[in-house]
């Protein structure tokens, strides 16, 4: 199989592109990526040799149609991702998460008039809004749409615009929407890595207004592993929700990584909230379980947070070089 991987040199989908060779020797990777400040070719050494790189932007309609053109699969991660830059500034996240997705489907629909092109894109759970706080239910696939911030409105205008395209012309397309990924290689702006670099360098952790909001972790090779049953079982035009269950408030998670980094449990600042933060995010998987027999392999989430701790620990010449200037705009934002 010829696979085209959008934003493969990100967080999940490098972890994706390194699972797909270490373990999928029939297929041929090509990882398209702008290689934004989010995208990094280390994340990618170790496949180095077994894969090609093309630098460039979803939102080119030349790139993009010639490498669809010579895939038989697209897995489209690429997007702008971090809610609180979307908040300070909107306009990638229109640019890359929109227009980008609508690019790709474009170029899939007009390849797909002369073979089969199968394309799978990757959403998340924030399309759906948030739940309250004491509220037993969970996202399903079919809880309407209501996004709140720029961040989530593109992904969910991206996620529309692959429905109409499956439904007008027939691109065989299936969506997945996941909850919160932890994991090696995630961009430290993000709240997990940030607490682990902020206690590495010194700094003290930063926990958004109460940390009374949940977010429902997953470990990003639980979600790369329904993703590629997503791709080789799922239904055209379905939509699958990704969770693992992981349910936790963002004290419980920064009190957690203080303890398995030995500081004292309030040893972190409370910071000015996020604007407009969603309260709880949690996921219904149960479609992804029974009718495709997807299973999470890494549901003990401290044992993953200690291996993420330790791998932060290991690879500060990784994230040392991006440390500052995240901190320095979280500075002037008061974050
Ligand atoms: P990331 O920010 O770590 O990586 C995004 C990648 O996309 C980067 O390599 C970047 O260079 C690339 N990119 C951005 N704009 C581009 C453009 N215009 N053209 C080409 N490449 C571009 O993101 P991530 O956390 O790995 O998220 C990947 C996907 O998964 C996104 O679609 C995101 O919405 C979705 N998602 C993320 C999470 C999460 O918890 N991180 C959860 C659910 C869904
Ligand atoms: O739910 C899936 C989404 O998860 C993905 O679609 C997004 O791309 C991804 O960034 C993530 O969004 P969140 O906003 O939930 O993740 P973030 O890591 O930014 O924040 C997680 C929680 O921690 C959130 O409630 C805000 C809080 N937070 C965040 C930071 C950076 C803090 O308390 N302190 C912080 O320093």
């Amino acid at each position: 199989m010829r696979l085209l991987v959008t934003g493969g040199a990100g967080f999940i989908g490098a972890n994706f592109v390194r699972n797909a060779v270490r373990e999928r020797p029939d297929v041929r990777v090509t990882v398209l990526d702008s290689l934004t400040y989010a995208g990094s070719r280390e994340a990618l050494a170790d496949v180095d040799s077994a894969i090609r790189l093309v630098e460039g932007d979803i939102t080119d309609g030349a790139v993009v149609g010639k490498l669809v053109a010579d895939s038989d699969a697209v897995v489209h991660f690429a997007a702008e991702t971090h809610v609180d830059n979307a908040l300070a500034d909107p306009e990638p996240f229109v640019h890359s998460n929109v227009l980008g997705t609508f690019t790709i489907l474009e170029a899939v629909r007009h390849a797909s008039s002369s073979k089969a092109v199968r394309l799978h894109h990757i959403s998340t759970d924030e399309v759906y809004g948030d739940l309250a706080l004491g509220d037993p239910g969970r996202f399903t696939e079919s809880t309407p749409y209501n996004p709140s911030s720029p961040y989530s409105s593109t992904k969910a205008a991206a996620d529309l615009l692959v429905r109409a395209w499956v439904r007008s012309y027939g691109v065989a397309a299936t969506l997945s929407n996941c909850s919160n990924n932890y994991g090696p290689f995630q961009h430290v702006e993000k709240f997990i890595p940030r607490q682990i670099t902020n206690v590495l360098t010194g700094r003290r952790p930063k926990l958004y207004g109460t940390g009374a909001n949940v977010r429902d972790w997953i470990h990003v090779d639980d979600h790369n592993s329904a993703v590629w049953r997503i791709l080789s079982h799922g239904a055209i035009g379905r939509t699958y929700l990704i969770g693992a269950d992981g349910e936790r408030d963002n004290l419980s998670v920064m009190r957690m990584i203080l303890r398995l980094m030995d500081r004292s449990p309030d040893d972190f600042d409370h910071v000015v909230d996020r604007a407009g933060h969603d309260l709880r995010y949690a996921i219904d998987a149960t479609p992804l379980r029974d009718e495709l027999g997807w299973q999470p392999a890494r549901t003990d989430f401290e044992t993953g947070l200690r291996d993420t701790i330790a791998w932060y620990r290991e690879n500060q010449s990784w994230w040392g070089p991006l440390k500052d200037a995240v901190e320095t705009t979280y500075e002037e934002r008061r974050q």
